[in-house]
């Protein structure tokens, strides 16, 4: 039993542990973004025709067709352009996995519809 317990705690100490690496070693794509992109994808210096500064910042999904064009981008290696200061491949990587998930988020209409719960 006593064993059980420990083993138990372990592992809900083993998860904590992985969120909170995640938390703090997962770059928020913003991250990158401001410091590596904004540079040249501003209001004023718009280029490609993409200004970051004008996303909304705390939803991927609501501007799904820039940031698939921004995965192509990091996962081919074409932005930041040559020459230009680049975060590690791993980086990049992480981010392009980030903006994914965020994608995948995409509120899609429920195929069953939710059981009504105002009468429970
Ligand atoms: C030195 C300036 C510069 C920096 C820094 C830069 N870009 Fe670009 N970017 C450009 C230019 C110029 C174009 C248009 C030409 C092209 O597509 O290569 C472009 C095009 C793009 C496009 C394609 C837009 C479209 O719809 O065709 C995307 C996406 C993009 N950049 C993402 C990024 C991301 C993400 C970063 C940072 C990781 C970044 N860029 C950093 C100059 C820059």
């Amino acid at each position: 039993m006593r064993m059980q317990l420990a083993g138990a705690l372990a592992v809900v100490a083993v998860a904590a542990a992985a969120v909170v690496w995640r938390l703090h070693s997962a770059p928020s794509h913003w991250q990158v973004v401001d410091r590596y992109c904004t540079g040249c994808h501003n209001e004023t210096d718009v280029a490609g025709g993409l200004a970051f500064d004008d996303l909304d910042r705390s939803n991927v999904a609501a501007n799904p067709a820039v940031w698939e064009a921004v995965v192509r981008k990091l996962r081919t290696g074409l932005m930041p352009p040559k020459g230009e200061p680049r975060p590690d491949r791993g980086v990049l990587e992480r981010m392009a996995r980030e903006l994914e998930h965020g994608l995948d988020g995409l509120p899609l209409a429920p195929l069953i519809p939710a059981p009504s719960r105002s009468h429970a």
